[in-house]
């Protein structure tokens, strides 16, 4: 096993270094999981057969090799490693067989299927080397992601878009920032967007003058335009949409405070939007969505025993805030949701949990649209877009919401109607939404988001299956016939996607 002595060289440091045999394997061994020994004695082993094996990971590594850790593990360590996008050669994720059979076999063997680790996630990888797709519900999306200042302009000239109800040009950029969420690297050069879909002109456009001045001037002009700066607070408010914000702002209103002053007339939805606005415009916490579940557990509960509630939306892609809470409320046996909402909605009131609830008992409007012929059993959809009146915990330190915004607010939600109440309370938005049993994979795939997941969701079904896709159903135009699902795994499959989880669809 020694190697003869004439093959070793000496560094200044006086570590002897075996002649590198191989020169286009480069091994890292992953200490975690096979302690720092074994991994010592393995390096040596593996130099001593002409292997080169690096001590630490860099960008010259080839092979990272581990033991007892799944791909995911090794992908997650990964990540944390320095900046990726060096790395231009491809890199093996490999099990220890791999490196005790090129051992047996004194030279790297071929990497069989059996050798690697699967990985869940993107593998790593240069934008340049990989494809990615035009669907957004193709891609891997987590919420963390590279490229803020790229997605941030993009977004605000989407925002534009729609406030002037472009809705086609605030689409283009909203794709654009949601391919650029996906990508693995920070983008340092027009260079490594080459074969990046969804990019339209304008978007490049916009793109490369951030990488070459740090700003683009079209979106700083917007953010400083008044216009611009009224419609977002005004869009902001519950209840209001862009048009009644633009016809708004052309009368003259800049806040939401001078709807009361000048008294306007209102919607119930947007009185009570203007009402709470300081409350609501406070970014709900996981910890307020969690005691929001706790309160509608108890009330449906209390209502029908054996009902499931599932919290949605963002906080179910794993977003630690939110503009809202959304629920999923069904229950194992077709048809007993029938009618719950209503006296959920009683129970909630009778226990003064509400500040506002529009309750809509028959949505199904839409579904009867988009497929080729109505369903009939989905009259029975129930929803109802609420604000709640949430208990902030007991003094000492207040919530900075409920003090703040309190006090601004005309109907001064601190202490409530007699001021004297010891604890302070929170205005939170929340969406209750009931579905039969049979509806509830396409209603959690529906209302788990984002907002562009599910609208690439639907153009991909259009577009590329024929098929009808809602919150209710999926009806396949050819065959002529829905398609049943009870996982959101199964609508994937029928879709002909890979199953993407919601932590991964913050599009
Ligand atoms: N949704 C819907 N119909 C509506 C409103 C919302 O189907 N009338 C869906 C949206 O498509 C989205 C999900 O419900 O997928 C959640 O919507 P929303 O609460 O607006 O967004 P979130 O992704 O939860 O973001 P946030 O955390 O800001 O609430
Ligand atoms: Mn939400
Ligand atoms: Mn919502």
């Amino acid at each position: 096993m020694m190697v003869p002595l004439k093959r070793r060289k000496r560094d200044v440091s006086g570590e002897t270094h075996d002649a590198i045999k191989y020169p286009h394997v480069v091994i890292f061994l992953l200490e975690r999981r096979m302690g720092s020994s074994r991994r010592a004695f393995l390096t040596r082993l593996g130099r001593s057969k002409g292997f080169h094996v690096e001590e630490s990971f860099s960008t010259v590594v080839t092979h990272v090799v581990s033991e007892g850790n799944s791909g995911g593990e090794v992908q997650e360590w990964l990540d944390t490693q320095a900046p990726r996008r060096q790395t231009h050669r491809p890199l093996h994720l490999l099990d220890i067989s791999w490196f005790t059979d090129s051992m047996g076999a004194s030279r790297p063997v071929d990497i069989e299927d059996r050798h690697m680790l699967e990985v869940p996630t993107l593998p790593i990888c240069d934008a340049r080397e990989q494809t990615v797709s035009p669907y957004a519900c193709q891609r891997r999306t987590p919420l963390q992601h590279h490229n803020s200042i790229l997605i941030d302009a993009l977004e605000v000239l989407a925002e534009n878009a729609q406030f002037h109800e472009s809705e086609g040009r605030s689409l283009a950029f909203r794709k654009a920032g949601s391919v650029l969420k996906a990508l693995p690297l920070d983008v340092q050069s027009m260079e490594d967007l080459r074969g990046v879909p969804c990019l339209g002109e304008h978007s490049q456009r916009v793109i490369k003058e951030i990488l070459k001045y740090g700003v683009s001037r079209e979106v700083k002009a917007v953010l400083e335009s008044e216009r611009y700066q009224v419609l977002k607070v005004l869009t902001s408010v519950f209840g209001v949409g862009v048009k009644t914000a633009d016809r708004w702002f052309r009368e003259g209103v800049r806040t939401p405070g001078e709807l009361v002053t000048s008294g306007r007339r209102l919607t119930r939805e947007q009185e009570a939007g203007v009402r709470h606005y300081k409350h609501l415009s406070i970014p709900v916490t996981r910890a307020e969505a969690r005691a929001i579940e706790r309160i509608v557990k108890e009330a449906v509960l209390a209502v029908l025993p054996g009902v499931q509630l599932t919290l949605t939306g963002g906080f179910r892609r794993g977003k630690q805030t939110g503009h809202d809470v959304d629920f999923l409320i069904t229950h194992p046996e077709e048809g007993k949701e029938e009618g719950l909402l209503p006296k959920v909605i009683s129970w909630l009131e009778s226990q003064d949990l509400l500040l506002y609830n529009k309750m809509n008992e028959n949505s199904y409007g839409e579904a009867k649209e988009l497929h080729s012929r109505p369903v009939s059993s989905m009259d029975r959809f129930e929803r109802c877009f609420s604000i709640f009146r949430l208990d902030q915990p007991a003094s000492g330190t207040q919530q900075p919401g409920a003090s703040s915004a309190g006090e601004a607010q005309g109907s001064a939600p601190l202490g409530g109607q007699g001021a004297c109440e010891p604890r302070g309370w929170k205005a939170v938005r929340v969406d209750l939404v009931v579905t039969p049993i049979s509806q509830f994979a396409f209603a959690l795939l529906g209302w788990t988001g984002s907002q562009h997941f599910e609208r690439e969701l639907r153009r991909w079904a259009g577009q590329e299956k024929q098929m009808s896709l809602n919150s209710h159903a999926l009806f396949d135009r050819r065959q002529k016939k829905f398609l049943p699902a009870s996982s959101e795994e199964e609508i994937f499959t029928h879709l002909g996607l890979d199953y993407i989880p919601p932590s991964e669809r913050n599009a």
